[in-house]
């Protein structure tokens, strides 16, 4: 996906639906715990992530993107942090670009990354991307909304895609995860992926980057406004359908409190892309700011978990959230989809 249409979401139309302040940490006044206690870490995919928190995929195949790539590629070595490189695709048509992605490595030679393809890739073009990485993981993002407020010219228009993710999470040697682009993940959609062997979902939530709204200024015919499912919605649905896989929450991510907030509603690990790359790209040393922006997430994050009483992931997931009237309103209204279902299957 390009970078030069990429604005940053100050500037986009609001959106609608739940947002990360309809759902409220509850103080925790005698946590009985000190902040040098706290262990952020996470296990996932046998691996231990050292943070939560990571750089979600952007870009790749062009100049720009190769520099941004790389630059990313260093601030993930020096944090420790996992990195998700932007969509391969042009590097399997073209395989001599394949060499940008094998520095990424020689960059990070010891970090987790996640390589990225589209999920009507086949298993020949999975291998190839992770290969080219020596990717930890392979993300297959799946974008419907995205390809079709594209340009007739530019945008897919045909979606058949689930058996093709499950050959490939059957044969590939890494873990696959599906991942949405920031339109959110409903419960028909988890319980369609429960039938698969991926490894985990990356719900990609709206609230962050609106690529309805970039494909329609870059030219798309289709306008569609305020479509999707926002990060806490998305995590609520997984609730409410049962679902099993682990999970990853990105879309819209700003700040360590949206983070801890995200894990309490069940993912694991939370990534941040437009956030990432706007603070890379709005000051003169975009690396430095990134790192500070990045060393602030990890202290915050440790005092946030102190908040809650929680020395790890485990506790947190036991706290509760509060949760506004909309957000209640939201969970009553969907939880009954749920029961028409179990209803309607049995
Ligand atoms: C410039 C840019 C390029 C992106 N390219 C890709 C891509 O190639 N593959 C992909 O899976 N997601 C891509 N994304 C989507 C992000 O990974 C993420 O799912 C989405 O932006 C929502 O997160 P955010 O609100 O933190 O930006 C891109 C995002 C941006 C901002």
């Amino acid at each position: 996906m390009g970078l030069k249409n990429w604005r940053f979401k100050e500037q986009w139309p609001e959106f609608s639906g739940l947002k990360f302040s309809d759902v409220r940490l509850i103080p925790q006044g005698l946590p009985e715990l000190a902040l040098s206690e706290i262990d952020l870490s996470v296990q996932l995919f046998g691996y231990q992530f050292a943070f939560p928190f990571y750089i979600e995929a952007m870009t790749g195949g062009s100049t720009l993107g190769t520099s941004i790539n790389e630059q990313l590629a260093e601030v993930a070595a020096q944090q420790s942090l996992a990195l998700a490189v932007g969509s391969q695709s042009v590097a399997i048509k073209f395989p001599e670009l394949a060499a940008d992605y094998r520095k990424l490595r020689r960059i990070n030679p010891n970090g987790f990354m996640f390589a990225n393809l589209g999920a009507h890739h086949n298993l020949e073009s999975a291998k190839k991307a992770v290969d080219m990485l020596e990717a930890n993981a392979l993300e297959l993002h799946i974008n419907v909304a995205q390809e079709l407020t594209m340009k007739n010219s530019e945008g897919d228009r045909s979606f058949y895609w689930l058996e093709n993710i499950n050959e490939i999470a059957n044969k590939l040697d890494v873990p696959v995860i599906v991942k949405e682009v920031g339109f959110g993940f409903s419960q028909e959609m988890y319980r369609q992926l429960a039938q698969t062997e991926i490894a985990a979902i990356n719900i990609g939530g709206k609230g962050g980057t609106n690529f309805a709204w970039i494909e329609h200024e870059r030219g798309g015919e289709f306008k569609l406004d305020d479509y999707g499912l926002t990060t806490v919605e998305s995590l609520l649905e997984a609730e409410i359908s049962g679902n099993r896989k682990d999970l990853i929450a990105t879309g819209g991510i700003q700040d360590a409190q949206e983070i801890i907030k995200s894990q309490m509603l069940g993912a694991k690990l939370v990534s941040s892309a437009g956030f990432m790359l706007h603070t890379l790209r709005s000051e003169t040393d975009g690396v430095q700011a990134l790192n500070r922006n990045i060393e602030q997430w990890k202290e915050e994050l440790r005092r946030f978990y102190l908040l809650q009483g929680a020395r790890d992931l485990s506790q947190l997931q036991t706290r509760e959230l509060l949760m506004s009237p909309n957000a209640q309103l939201f969970s009553d209204v969907r939880k009954k989809s749920q029961i028409d279902y179990l209803v309607k299957s049995k």
